[in-house]
């Protein structure tokens, strides 16, 4: 199996927040920015493996900045590192105020995938390719990471 390299799996998702996605103040709910990381990071996984995926896992995040209806919310996902069949998938969201142009960060986050086969049997999935320096420490990092969110479910 031919690996691939970060930048082949990368996402960008918008969307503007509609008043469906907020409470009764227009301050939007964390759900429905954790749904987009959840679906960005989603699409990144399963461009890498080409197969089904599942989220195994979601690190713990704080939101940093309100996000308020009318704002365009953007997500980044790209792969940080690769198992056998699992995937940690880094994912950073920020949001516009289309009228100021205001950029703030709202959250970043770490969430880990499972490529499953048709059977719904994990899979393995192409190696990760690092392009850059920046690519190898992010991929030490994502590996401390798995090793830890595995100890954590062994408890
Ligand atoms: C994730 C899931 C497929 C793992 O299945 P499993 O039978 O426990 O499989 P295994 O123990 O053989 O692990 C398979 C891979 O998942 C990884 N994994 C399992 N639990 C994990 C966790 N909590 N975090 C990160 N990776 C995890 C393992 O490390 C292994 O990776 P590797 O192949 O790269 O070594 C299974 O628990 C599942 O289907 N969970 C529900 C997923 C789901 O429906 N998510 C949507 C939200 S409801």
């Amino acid at each position: 199996m031919t690996g691939k390299p970060i930048s082949a799996s990368r996402v960008v998702l918008s969307q503007i927040m509609q008043p469906l996605d907020a409470n009764v103040s227009g301050n939007v709910h964390g759900g429905v920015i954790l749904r987009l990381m959840d679906e960005a990071g989603g699409v990144a996984a399963t461009r890498h493996c080409r197969a089904r995926t599942v989220t195994a896992a979601i690190d713990s995040f704080s939101f940093l900045s309100p996000v308020y209806v009318g704002n365009l919310v953007t997500v980044k996902a790209s792969l940080n590192w690769v198992g056998h069949s699992s995937m940690e998938v880094g994912v950073h969201v920020e949001a516009e105020d289309l009228r100021t142009g205001e950029i703030t960060h709202t959250a970043s986050g770490y969430l880990a995938y499972v490529c499953l086969d048709a059977d719904g049997r994990p899979r393995q999935v192409p190696a990760l390719l690092p392009e850059t320096d920046e690519d190898r420490r992010r991929m030490a990092e994502a590996a401390e990471r798995q090793r830890a969110r595995l100890k954590m479910r062994r408890r």
